[in-house]
């Protein structure tokens, strides 16, 4: 596979690629640009930021988890490229100098290239842009102090240079993956649809939030493969009266924003999904198709009542998501068929979701409940629970629903339904919490959206005594 970026303002053409070279080690060992840090090398420490420009916006991404082919097109920017061609020091940098933000400095390159990015996009939600890069000697204040004195610099004309490199300027075809062999850089779903036909043991890459994991940590060859990044058609969102669709290669920060008025919970949930980088990157078809039982989307998407759409060759099928997950680790898939969207109808706002992790940001969820309950002249007249982190797949609460519906909406009512929550689950004792954890922390979700509802405010972030 041959490919092409922008990478620091300068064009680099790479032949023969090796698809599942990550771009941390090809910058460090085949570039010497070792500005980029190795922390973790699973997307959890932000040591290894970079900035990646592409007609949408820059994005800060995790170049550990970051594989070549799905820079096609783009532009790069590492450390080493945050300062300017005279070497004039990016405002962020200044700012960090000038604010004493690094102490032993591992972390800051990660840093600087978190805020040039956020920079560059006019964003000032530091905490929230910053919560993927771990720093464990400077403490955070300082940098966020020099995230916040940057905001008024103007953004550096070599920053904005990397807006004018676009996919569209590359000569495609063959050389970018769309020859008889594989890799496989389709640009449509229709051209992904006929090559995973051809070829349905192949390993699809989406986002590559797991897919890296497997390259970084179990050491996996992943042959053939076919990246999913080019499909510019499965990136849509569509919002009407009746339904949003989201096409599978939206990716988790662009859902995030998408939701945000519909359904602000559901918002604020993603927000607290992993880090801006891994949401980048991390795309709703691939949390869906990984069948985890931990995803976040899941649950909240059983709850809005969504359809899944799947595609195999030309025919497409759809069913309710739930009926997707069959088992832990099965799911209702046939080879060469991928997901193509997932859609739910379009209501009024009743849909709450509680996550609980161990760390608030960047952590994977213990237990996450969705809840979406109607109540119409004091009745519960429907009612739709999910959870992840309670079964071996996303699983609805369907003895608590039946508990609930055509019920007076009162706490007497919630609490003679609690006990059904036994009967819906079984879950498991693990590193993130035990069985019995779990199965009281579901019983308080639903005891929390009844408090919220009558307009008790349950702030987890206040405690009191
Ligand atoms: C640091 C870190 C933090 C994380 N935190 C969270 C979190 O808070 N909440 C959470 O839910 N998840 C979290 N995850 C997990 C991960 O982000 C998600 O599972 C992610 O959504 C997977 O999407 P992807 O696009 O990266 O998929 P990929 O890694 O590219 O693929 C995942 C799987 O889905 C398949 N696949 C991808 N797209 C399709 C498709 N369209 N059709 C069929 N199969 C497909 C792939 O072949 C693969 O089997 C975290 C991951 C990391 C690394
Ligand atoms: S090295 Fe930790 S996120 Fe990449
Ligand atoms: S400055 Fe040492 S880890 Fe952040």
């Amino acid at each position: 596979m041959d490919i092409t970026f922008l990478l620091n303002g300068e064009t680099v053409e790479l032949t023969d690629v090796s698809p599942t070279v990550t771009l941390l080690d090809w910058l460090r060992e085949e570039r010497g640009l070792t500005g980029t840090k190795e922390g973790c090398n699973e997307g959890d420490c932000g040591a290894c930021t970079v900035m990646v420009t592409d007609e949408g916006s820059a994005k800060a991404l995790n170049a550990c988890i970051l594989f070549l082919p799905q820079l096609h097109g783009k532009a790069v920017r590492t450390v080493e490229g945050a300062s300017g061609p005279n070497d004039e020091p990016h405002p962020v940098q200044s700012a960090m100098v000038d604010l004493h933000g690094s102490q032993c400095g591992f972390c800051t390159p990660g840093f600087v290239m978190s805020m040039v990015a956020s920079h560059a996009n006019g964003a000032t939600d530091h905490d929230t842009q910053l919560a993927g890069n771990l720093c464990r000697c400077t403490g955070y204040a300082p940098i966020i102090r020099a995230a916040k004195a940057a905001e008024p610099q103007p953004v550096p004309h070599w920053i904005t240079y990397d807006q004018s490199f676009s996919c569209s300027k590359i000569p495609r075809g063959e050389a970018a993956g769309r020859g008889a062999e594989p890799p496989f850089l389709p640009t449509s779903s229709d051209e992904l649809a006929e090559v995973y036909a051809q070829h349905p043991d192949a390993t699809l890459i989406a986002g590559a939030t797991d897919v890296g994991l497997w390259v970084t940590k179990q050491l996996r060859e992943l042959d053939p493969v076919i990246f999913l990044n080019g499909c510019e058609d499965l990136k849509q969102i569509t919002i009407t009266d009746d339904e949003i669709r989201f096409g599978a290669m939206v990716d988790m920060n662009r859902m995030g924003e998408a939701i945000a008025d519909l359904h602000p919970s559901y918002a604020e949930m993603i927000r607290r999904y992993a880090s801006v980088q891994v949401r980048h990157a991390a795309t709703v078809g691939g949390n869906i198709a990984n069948g985890s039982p931990i995803g976040d989307n899941p649950p909240a998407l059983i709850a809005l009542g969504a359809t899944l759409h799947l595609r195999k060759g030309d025919t497409r099928r759809s069913l309710p998501l739930e009926e997707f997950f069959i088992d832990y680790g099965k799911q209702d898939r046939a080879p060469g068929e991928f997901v193509e969207a997932v859609s739910f109808p379009r209501q009024a706002d009743r849909l709450k979701a509680y996550k609980l992790s161990k760390r608030f940001d960047q952590d994977i969820s213990a237990v996450c409940g969705c809840f979406n309950i109607t109540v119409s002249e004091s009745t519960v007249t429907e009612a739709r629970i999910a959870f992840g982190g309670m079964a071996g797949t996303p699983k609805r609460a369907t003895h608590v629903e039946a508990a609930l519906i055509g019920k007076p909406w009162t706490r007497e009512v919630i609490d003679a339904a609690l006990p059904s929550f036994a009967e819906d689950y079984s879950p498991l004792t693990d590193m993130r919490a035990s069985a019995t954890y779990r199965l009281e922390t579901a019983k308080a979700m639903l005891e929390r959206y009844f408090l919220e509802d009558q307009g008790e405010v349950t702030d987890v972030l206040k405690v009191t005594a």
